[in-house]
């Protein structure tokens, strides 16, 4: 386990119900972590975050965290001693120096200095590329970090689950689950796509969506509700999603990752380089937000050879 896995399982453990981000002065990391952990912490957790001095928008993490589907108030980044931190259980400090005041050093604290995309020139696209590899990372660490505990699986849960072809009604649900997972959604529903709904009671609760190009297909959009994942009904996902690929002639599937890469190898994805997806695939959602951020790439066959 690397050093900030064993710091997000840290937190994640501490029961901490309010946490403070902390980064320097005119710092877009401040901006995207507290976006993103807005969106990510369940609502009994408050998340606040400050800097030494009063920062200013910064309109690029605003675009980033945009294509997750993470609104950000237009409201400047506060400075400490605007923000209420009496009962700070946590802090995570995400620049190099520590700013913590003397009234919390006592308080649980992981150091994760990361790299400030707004440092630096470049092109358009180049200071685009680090805002999306950095705001990837703290994606990878926040998911871990509000990971929730999972009831056992009801013994008869699975039978009650159908699987099928999404419907236009099943949209906004879709777009739920990918918005409470950090997973692009401005592009689902689009052409050359079919999407599955896994659904409880009438509830969906799992979603996988299979972007074709020829005989080229991309995985994308698989998230199951968090209160059903570990059960097999991501599994049953892929199973289905493996018979969709077949039916539309793919013979190659591929899938954009940072988050599940374990669970596409136990399906029988491999590493591949980013520049074997095909073209057309390129141009979908998650590859342009995920792989310029250094996401894994994966394929695997539609059938065995
Ligand atoms: C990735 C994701 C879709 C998997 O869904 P899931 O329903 O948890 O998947 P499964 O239950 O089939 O498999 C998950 C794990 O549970 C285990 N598992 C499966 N059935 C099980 C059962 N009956 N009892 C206990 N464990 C079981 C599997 O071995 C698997 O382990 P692994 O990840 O080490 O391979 C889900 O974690 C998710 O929504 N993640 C967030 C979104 C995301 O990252 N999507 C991928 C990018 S497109």
């Amino acid at each position: 386990m690397s050093s900030w896995e064993a710091d997000a399982d840290l937190l994640n453990s501490s029961g901490a119900r309010h946490a403070l981000i902390l980064s320097r002065t005119h710092s877009a990391l401040g901006q995207l972590a507290q976006g993103m952990a807005r969106a990510l912490a369940p609502r009994q957790i408050r998340i606040s975050s400050a800097a030494p001095g009063r920062g200013r928008v910064d309109p690029l993490a605003q675009r980033v965290l945009a294509e997750l589907s993470v609104g950000v108030a237009d409201e400047p980044p506060r400075a400490l001693d605007e923000v209420d931190t009496a009962d700070v259980q946590a802090i995570v400090v995400l620049s190099e120096e520590d700013p913590t005041p003397p009234a919390l050093r006592g308080v649980l604290k992981v150091h994760w200095p990361l790299p400030e995309p707004a440092d630096g020139g470049g092109t358009g696209e180049e200071k685009l590329a680090r805002y999306r590899a950095v705001r990837n990372e703290l994606r990878r660490r926040l998911i871990r970090v509000f990971a929730r505990e999972l009831a056992a699986p009801a013994a008869t849960g699975a039978a009650t689950i159908a699987i099928g072809p999404a419907s236009g009604g099943d949209l906004g649900a879709i777009q739920q689950l990918l918005a409470a997972s950090l997973l692009p959604l401005r592009d689902v529903g689009g052409a050359h796509q079919r999407f599955l709904a896994a659904s409880e009671g009438g509830r969906v609760i799992g979603c996988a969506g299979l972007q074709v190009a020829g005989q080229d297909g991309l995985v994308r959009s698989m998230a199951v509700h968090w209160t059903r994942r570990n059960a097999g009904l991501g599994s049953r996902l892929h199973e289905r999603l493996l018979f969709e690929a077949v039916l539309a002639g793919v013979r190659t599937l591929y899938v954009v990752t940072s988050t599940a890469e374990d669970f596409f190898a136990g399906h029988g994805f491999r590493k591949v380089a980013p520049e074997a997806v095909p073209a057309a695939l390129q141009a979908s959602e998650e590859y342009t937000a995920f792989v310029p951020g250094g996401s894994t790439v994966m394929s695997r066959p539609v059938s065995p050879a």
